[in-house]
């Protein structure tokens, strides 16, 4: 390992500069999303390759975003693309059905084992959408129980109480308030919605005592997948699961980044949970915009006659062909194993280097998509991020593009393995960038006290 604390050399963004003036004319912060509007940092790729990405400029980097998870075999997978293809080559929409659709569905219900029916979406947000909706419809009740902190994609009912950086605007921890994501949300649906406290049984509880009656489910992210991955304590899923049984409200796994990555099950098998009713999107494609929802024959069959579900795009040739191709290969395959082994190796080599730094910290999450929170203390619910030291892995992540690999700058989102990593030296470089970038914060900041011992140093991002 090495121990310099040598700035490397800024990185060439000329190009990607030039793009993003050009872009803020045309796209509202010069992209497509709201998550990558980074202003002036704003990242614009060329390509990907396996677990590479370059930029417009020429820069390399290790992927650890992974498009926020989707690419789970590697970017630009022959056996996904060449499959891909060869289907698109016989027309990509019809507004029908194709049998790639029907296929794709049976391997989701295949692999789940629990999954009886399932249908095709093209994002992770009409798959939660339309899963609330079959539950207030199967239910006849109107109220959606959903975790502070869980992120269930951008439509009116998931953007409630998602990930504001001041706590105190989720407000009293008894009472927790709903907090719309940004404007434009009407208070009629914001009211739907009923944010509650992650890893809370008990609370949960008083909360069905008084208003079960009007709860159709409980949406639950299995773990906090866009929350640095926070782990339901022992018991908690098996406890959720008895409790909205006894009181006849449905339980939704929001499968969209754990599904087809924890196992083959998804998060459903990994904790051994049968829940009623389940998204599932990004793994299932590789990165080809692929989606579904899908759960119990009872619920679902209120499909095609009493709920509606539709769109143009709903089961395209192109995210079903990869759906199937990329299902099969985790079925078939040990990429699932590969991808977990490569993320525990990559775990082994950073907590050797925080260890090092006399740090205290702790993993987040699962081997596949993991956080690192700096805190002692073992986060239960969102709340807890605020005690962490984010500043500093903000500002590890944000050195680390600068030493070729590549975070997400914002701790809040996990770091995505693909099966790709482990052909080639992608683990040794991610670690090496993460130590590297890790004393040179710690330094800044050992600076900056000794400057002014009341300051807490950001040198590094300041330079
Ligand atoms: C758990 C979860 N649910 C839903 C979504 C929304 O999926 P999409 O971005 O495909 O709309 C996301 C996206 O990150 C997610 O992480």
């Amino acid at each position: 390992m090495t121990t310099s604390s040598n700035q490397p050399a800024p990185l060439d963004r000329r190009r990607q500069l030039e793009l993003y003036q050009r872009a803020v004319k045309t796209l509202p912060g010069g992209t497509d999303s709201n998550f990558r509007a980074w202003g002036e940092d704003t990242i614009y790729l060329d390509r990907g390759r396996g677990g590479r990405v370059w930029d417009i400029d020429g820069n390399e980097f290790v992927d650890l975003r992974m498009g926020y998870g989707p690419v789970i075999l590697g970017h630009g997978d022959d056996r996904v693309d060449d499959y891909v293809n060869e289907r698109m080559r016989r027309g990509v929409s019809f507004s029908l059905t194709t049998e790639d659709e029907v296929r794709a569905m049976e391997l989701v219900c295949e692999l789940t084992g629990w999954v009886d029916m399932a249908r095709m979406t093209v994002s992770g947000t009409e798959a939660t959408m339309h899963l609330m909706r079959l539950a207030r419809a199967f239910t006849g009740r109107n109220k959606i129980v959903k975790f502070e902190g869980q992120y269930h994609g951008v439509h009116d009912y998931a953007l409630i109480s998602v990930s504001p950086n001041n706590m105190a605007d989720l407000g009293d921890q008894d009472n927790p308030v709903r907090l719309a994501w940004g404007r434009g949300i009407p208070d009629a649906v914001a009211d739907t919605i009923i944010p509650a406290r992650f890893n809370n049984i008990e609370r949960l509880r008083r909360l069905f005592e008084r208003q079960g009656h009007e709860i159709a489910a409980v949406i639950v992210e299995p773990v906090l997948g866009n929350a640095q991955g926070i782990l339901p304590q022992e018991g908690f899923h098996k406890e959720l699961r008895a409790l909205t049984q006894e009181f006849g409200i449905l339980l939704i796994f929001d499968e969209v980044k754990t599904g087809f990555r924890f196992a083959r099950g998804g998060a459903a098998e990994y904790f051994g949970i049968t829940p009623d009713l389940a998204s599932f999107a990004k793994a299932m494609g590789n990165g080809y915009p692929a989606a579904a929802f899908g759960g119990r024959r009872d619920i679902m069959s209120q499909l095609p006659e009493k709920v509606s579900h539709g769109g143009t795009y709903a089961g395209n040739r192109v995210a079903a062909a990869a759906a199937v191709k990329t299902l099969e290969i985790i079925r078939d395959t040990d990429a699932l194993e590969t991808v977990h082994a490569t993320g525990r190796r990559m775990q082994d080599g950073l907590r050797e280097v925080i260890n090092e730094a006399r740090l205290p910290f702790n993993f987040t999450g699962h081997p596949s998509m993991f956080g690192i929170m700096f805190t002692e203390k073992v986060a239960t619910e969102y709340r807890d991020w605020a005690d962490t030291d984010h500043a500093l892995y903000d500002e590890v992540a944000v050195g680390m593009h600068r030493r070729g690999a590549m975070p997400e700058p914002d701790s809040r989102e996990p770091w995505f393995v693909c099966e790709a990593h482990a052909a080639d030296d992608s683990v040794d470089r991610a670690v090496t960038a993460f130590e590297e970038s890790l004393k040179a914060a710690l330094d800044g900041r050992a600076r900056t006290h000794a400057a002014d011992p009341g300051a807490r140093g950001e040198a590094e991002r300041a330079g």
